[in-house]
């Protein structure tokens, strides 16, 4: 679908069920590839950016077939060969390819998956460390050529808790000689749901989620198996779909405890919350109000996927808030979008001043990226009149169906 209409102003109310988490199954299905077997991957969802992995992951010989929600691969046949890159510079997890490959074939050529329009997407850490291990890289630079005849385990200092340079270290460490030492780890849920799911399949790993990850080498691994948490980014977004609207949801299969840092934040906005077993309920009755100051960071901390959302969000609250983006430089971009929707917004530096205002105007709009969109359609939710979004594919690289969910909840929107 490419195109999203949206008649906003209609407060959200029902229940929704949320997918499984998209960073939790892209390097999932890079790590079967380390193990010859039959891997059960359940609530995994069906997005583009899925779909791709799958494609890049059955061209090295993997079968994958789903079985309702749940994926099952089959990587007895391998294949080794080149990758059917025509995506690889535009979707980033094709990266964490690279440790799985060198893990099991001990060699691999990718394309550079460049920058984004999110901001730089380097590369630098992943090749230092994985040549700490042993690995030599051609000099192309256009394509990273890898080899390594034998991985070894080593001590790993991180410069900064990145969550792909640790999963790609994770998944060179399993089948590499001795054990590997990861310190200032990532400690996202979706870093523990890898590890998870390579225990499962005969690896040693100790210390997922936190920020000291150690690795003993095994000799082979085995079909594994794991059932996905629910997205949080995908609940957040929807929870704040909701805050803008106002009403009453239930998030099903909302992981409430991978969602610390944004569940205060629904209370400080005017949201109540209730948590279950079936998930998150959310109300909110009263105003929205803005909310001081809120900073992205690595897990625990504020997730900068789901900043753009809470920007759009906090447009219409009452006061003014502020939100610095310390992850990705380029978050600001949906900024003139929003301010086509009457949104008053000031970035200095990489601090966005968000002042109230009454309602936003909806328009024609253009999403340009995956979370950024994703906060498009929120600000149409809560907009008045008609918002329509053009270029909304970047949208379902990681939310199955936004506008299924959302009409789930009452809301008025439409894809085609
Ligand atoms: N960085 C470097 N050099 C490197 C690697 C990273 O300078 O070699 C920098 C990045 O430029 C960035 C920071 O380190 O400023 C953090 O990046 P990180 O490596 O943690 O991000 P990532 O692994 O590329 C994953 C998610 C992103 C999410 C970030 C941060 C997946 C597939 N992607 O990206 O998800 O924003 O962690 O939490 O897991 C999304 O879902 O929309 C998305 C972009």
């Amino acid at each position: 679908m490419k195109q999203i209409f949206i008649r906003g102003g209609v407060p959200l109310n029902g229940k929704v069920r949320i997918q499984g988490s998209k960073n939790a199954a892209l390097p999932i299905l890079a790590a079967t590839l380390l193990a010859g077997g039959e891997h059960e991957i359940k609530n995994c969802p069906k997005i583009a950016d899925v779909y791709y992995m799958l494609e890049l992951i059955r061209s090295q010989g993997a079968v994958t077939y789903w079985k309702g929600r749940d994926l099952y691969v089959n990587t007895c046949h391998l294949t080794p060969g080149p990758l059917e890159e025509k995506k690889e510079g535009t979707m980033r997890s094709s990266i964490f390819l690279l440790g799985a490959m060198l893990g099991r074939f001990g060699e691999v050529v990718l394309e550079y998956p460049g920058g984004c329009v999110i901001g730089d997407r380097p590369v630098d850490w992943h090749l230092a460390h994985l040549h700490k291990m042993g690995t030599e890289f051609g000099d192309s630079s256009c394509q990273i050529t890898a080899k390594a005849s034998r991985l070894v385990g080593v001590e790993h200092e991180l410069p900064f808790p990145s969550v792909g340079l640790t999963e790609n270290l994770v998944m060179a460490a399993v089948l590499a000689e001795g054990t590997t030492v990861i310190h200032n780890a990532a400690r996202e849920p979706e870093i523990a749901a890898l590890c998870e799911f390579l225990n499962s399949a005969g690896a040693c790993i100790t210390g997922a989620g936190q920020a000291d990850i150690t690795i003993v080498g095994v000799n082979a691994l085995h079909g594994g198996s794991i059932t996905l948490p629910g997205d949080r980014i995908v609940a957040g977004t929807y929870a704040l779909g909701c805050m803008i609207t106002g009403g009453g949801v239930l998030l099903e299969g909302a992981p409430a405890g991978h969602m610390t840092r944004l569940i205060p934040l629904l209370h400080a906005m005017g949201g109540s919350t209730l948590i279950t077993e079936e998930g998150i309920y959310l109300h909110r009755r009263e105003g929205l109000c803005a909310i001081p100051y809120t900073v992205t960071e690595g897990y625990p901390g504020f997730p900068t996927d789901l900043q753009s959302p809470l920007l759009a969000a906090l447009c219409s609250a009452d006061g003014e808030s502020a939100i610095e983006e310390r992850i990705f430089g380029n978050r600001f971009r949906i900024v003139p979008q929003l301010e086509k929707m009457g949104a008053d917004i000031h970035i200095k530096d990489n601090v966005a001043y968000i002042r109230g205002v009454e309602k936003l105007q909806g328009t024609t709009l253009k999403a340009e990226e995956l979370r950024g969109g994703a906060a498009l359609v929120i600000a149409g939710l809560g907009a008045g009149g008609e918002t329509y979004i053009e270029n909304c594919s970047h949208i379902y690289r990681g939310y199955e169906n936004i506008c299924r969910d959302l009409s789930e909840l009452g809301a008025r929107i439409y894809g085609e």
